[in-house]
C-alpha cells in the first residue's frame, strides 16, 4: 500500500515541477491536497473528473482511493495531453484504476450512465453552468461536487468590469456560483484557495 502511494506521489511531484515551465495548467498543490482529504473523508470510491490535462489532479484523487478498489473516470479533449496523462497513469501504477476519455466533455457527460461519489469540474470555466444538470444527474446522495478556478483570477468577485474577452466567462461563472449556492439539492461553500474552489455536497 505504502509503495503504491509513494509511486503516485513521485509521479505527481515530477508533473508539478515541470508543469509551469511547460505552460500546463494544473491545480495548486494546496487544492490538490484538499481534493485528497475531501475524497477520503467522503469515502468516495468513484470519481468523475472533467479536465485531466496530464493527470496531476487525477493523481491526488488516486491517492485517496487507491486502497478502496475505486475508479476514476477522467475526460480530456486535447489529444497530446490525454496521451501524456495515460503515460503518467502507467508510471504511477494507476492505469487500471483510471478510465480516460479523450473527447469533449459534453459528449461524454450526456452518455454516462452510472453514479459518482465525487465530481470535479476543471475544464472550460464558462461551461460549468452547462455541465451542472449532468453533474446533478450523476452525483450520488451525499456525493461531492468540486469546481476549481471559480474566482477566475479574482474577476468573478471584483466590482470592476472584467476585460471584454472574459465578460461572458465571468458572467457564466457568477451564474454557476449563484446556482450551486441556491440549489435545493446542494449545500455549498466557496473557499478562497488557489483561484477559488467551490465545494458542494448533494443532499
Ligand atoms: C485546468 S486544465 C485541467 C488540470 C487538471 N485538472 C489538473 O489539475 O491536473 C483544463 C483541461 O481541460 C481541458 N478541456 C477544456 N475544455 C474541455 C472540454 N470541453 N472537454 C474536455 N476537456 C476540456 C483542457 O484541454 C485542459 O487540459
Amino acid at each position: 500500500m505504502q509503495d503504491k502511494v509513494s509511486k503516485i506521489i513521485e509521479v505527481r511531484n515530477r508533473i508539478e515541477k515541470d508543469a509551469s515551465l511547460r505552460g500546463i495548467p494544473i491545480v495548486k498543490p494546496e487544492v490538490g491536497q484538499l481534493l485528497t482529504v475531501l475524497t477520503r473523508a467522503a469515502k468516495a470510491k468513484r470519481v468523475l473528473e472533467i479536465g485531466t490535462a496530464v493527470g496531476y489532479s487525477t493523481l491526488w484523487f488516486a491517492e485517496a482511493i487507491c486502497d478502496l478498489d475505486g475508479q476514476i473516470i477522467t475526460i480530456e479533449k486535447d489529444e497530446e495531453r490525454a496521451k501524456e496523462a495515460k503515460e503518467n497513469f502507467y508510471s504511477a501504477g494507476i492505469n487500471e484504476m483510471v478510465v480516460l476519455y479523450n473527447n469533449d466533455a459534453a459528449e461524454i457527460l450526456s452518455g454516462l450512465n452510472m453514479e459518482f461519489d465525487c465530481i470535479f469540474l476543471d475544464a472550460a470555466k464558462g461551461k460549468y453552468i452547462e455541465y451542472l444538470p449532468f453533474c446533478l444527474k450523476l452525483l450520488n446522495q451525499g456525493g461531492l461536487l468540486l469546481a476549481d478556478n471559480v474566482f477566475f483570477r479574482g474577476m468573478v468577485c471584483a466590482e470592476a468590469e472584467p476585460p471584454k474577452r472574459y465578460k461572458t466567462l465571468v458572467r457564466k461563472l457568477r451564474l454557476f456560483l449563484e446556482e450551486i449556492r441556491n440549489h435545493n439539492q446542494l449545500i455549498t461553500t466557496v473557499l478562497d484557495l488557489g483561484d477559488g474552489l467551490a465545494i458542494s455536497v448533494r443532499r
